[in-house]
């Protein structure tokens, strides 16, 4: 019997990362513009799925299917751009990262029954919904549970609105975080989950509880989450299907090309099949709708949005379709600078440094339907992408590695109080 499960478990095992035999990560280092720039077309080009983007001077890391690794590495070779292997076998290393998960939590088992989300690994919906749902009933006074709308697949898309005066005080700024549009980037839930901790369960900064009304949305994309821990590690856009042809065997929408600002121009596809696919129509997905609605609600008294990504470490701000700049574009640099300042003081040495600025002068691509851009675009003066830190070289696996989890949580949190601070002095001039 004791057999048979192992045997079962194994085949499991095997059967879930199997769609990456044989695929190959690279950490890509381009030392020039120059370099990053012809970087682009061979990336199309060769199909390559991009984890963290590589900026000057600073790798990222890259997915290369079997079938292009020859034509991807000679591309880079005939342009001398920098490149290594990172993992020789990406299967091989799923299967590590499992392990990696399977041991904290057999270690976890004893001590949580959903009280509290531990931030020593990474945790399933149902965990993070668990939390929402019991810090809803611990903190009335403070914290209301809203579920706007279930998702495509039928899912709750839970939201909590934290606010020392219920929402009634219009003279409040409002605060909109939100995370995990796309699927894959696991530090993400845990680093807006934190925010609601020191909020509630942890309030070392009563200002902020005191002085802002709160709007808080771990997940937007539930069910992509879920299927990254059911099916494939690296699924990063919704599970929705549409009436294009494609649709039924590629399902899935990028809800960072959803957005209705230039959608459907620069930086997406519009085929199903592909990653970056925007969707038969802006806000075809009831996810982005949802934030969309509260952009909406929330918009006279907004005085800030963060939508959290991975990997990069950097604050990326508008406009990310051509790198042209907003009216309010100093303000967005010096507080997305005052943002990272306190993030770099408080981070391990072994990370990088945030890098912050336009998200097209930043990365050398553009990319149009972003929810950033929207949030801008409609009038939230301060609107911000963080790439969270993660996948620095050395490690192993393709997740932060979990020892690293609560020390994101923390550093991003000094982040999220400067943010605060600085958007609620802007917003009462
Ligand atoms: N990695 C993010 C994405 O590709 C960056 C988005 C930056 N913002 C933008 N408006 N382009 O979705
Ligand atoms: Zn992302």
């Amino acid at each position: 019997m004791r057999f048979l499960v192992v045997v079962l478990l194994f085949a499991l095992a095997y059967a879930k990362h199997e769609k990456y035999e044989g695929w190959k990560s690279y950490y890509v280092g381009p030392a020039s513009a120059e370099q990053l720039k012809n970087l682009g077309p061979i990336l199309d080009q060769y199909s390559v799925d991009v984890l963290s983007h590589p900026i000057v001077q600073r790798e990222g890391v890259v997915l290369v299917a079997p079938k292009h690794q020859a034509g991807f590495t000679k591309a880079l070779e005939d342009l001398a751009i920098d490149y290594k292997v990172h993992a020789e076998n990406v299967k091989a290393a799923l299967d590590y990262d499992d392990t990696l998960i399977a041991a904290k939590k057999a270690r976890d088992f004893t001590r949580n029954s959903g009280r509290n989300v531990p931030y020593d690994n990474y945790q399933t919906l149902d965990t993070i919904y668990a939390y929402l749902i019991d810090v809803a009933a611990r903190f009335p006074n403070t914290v209301t549970l809203v579920n706007p709308a279930n998702s495509f697949e039928g899912r709750p898309i839970y939201y909590l609105k934290i606010s020392t005066t219920n929402f009634q005080d219009e003279r409040k700024p409002v605060i909109f975080i939100d995370g995990c549009i796309h699927a894959r980037e696991w530090i993400s839930p845990p680093s807006v989950t934190w925010m609601i901790h020191k909020l509630t369960e942890d309030v070392t900064e009563p200002d902020l509880l005191e002085n802002f009304d709160w709007i808080i949305l771990p997940v937007v994309n539930p069910d992509g989450y879920a299927f990254t821990f059911s099916s494939d590690r690296f699924w990063r856009k919704t599970r929705s299907t549409d009436n294009h042809s494609l649709s039924g065997s590629c399902p899935g929408v990028d809800g960072n090309r959803n957005y209705d600002f230039f959608w459907g121009t620069v930086g997406t596809s519009n085929s199903p099949c592909e990653d970056t696919y925007g969707g038969s129509r802006a806000f075809s997905e009831v996810e982005t709708r949802v934030v969309r609605d509260l952009l909406h609600e929330y918009l006279h008294r907004m005085a800030l949005y963060l939508t959290m990504h991975s990997y990069g470490s950097m604050i990326l701000y508008a406009w990310g379709h051509d790198g042209s700049l907003s009216h309010n574009a100093f303000a967005l640099h010096t507080v997305g600078v005052n943002m990272a300042t306190a993030i770099d003081a408080a981070k391990l040495p072994r990370f990088s440094n945030y890098t912050v600025g336009n998200s097209v002068l930043v990365l050398f691509y553009g990319a149009s339907g972003a929810s950033d851009d929207y949030a801008h675009l409609i009038g939230v003066p301060l609107s911000y992408t963080y790439e969270l830190p993660g996948l620095q070289g050395g490690l192993q696996g393709f997740h932060l590695d979990p020892i690293y989890i609560e020390q994101v949580c923390r550093e991003t949190w000094e982040g999220i109080i400067v943010g605060a601070r600085r958007a609620g002095e802007l917003f009462r001039r």
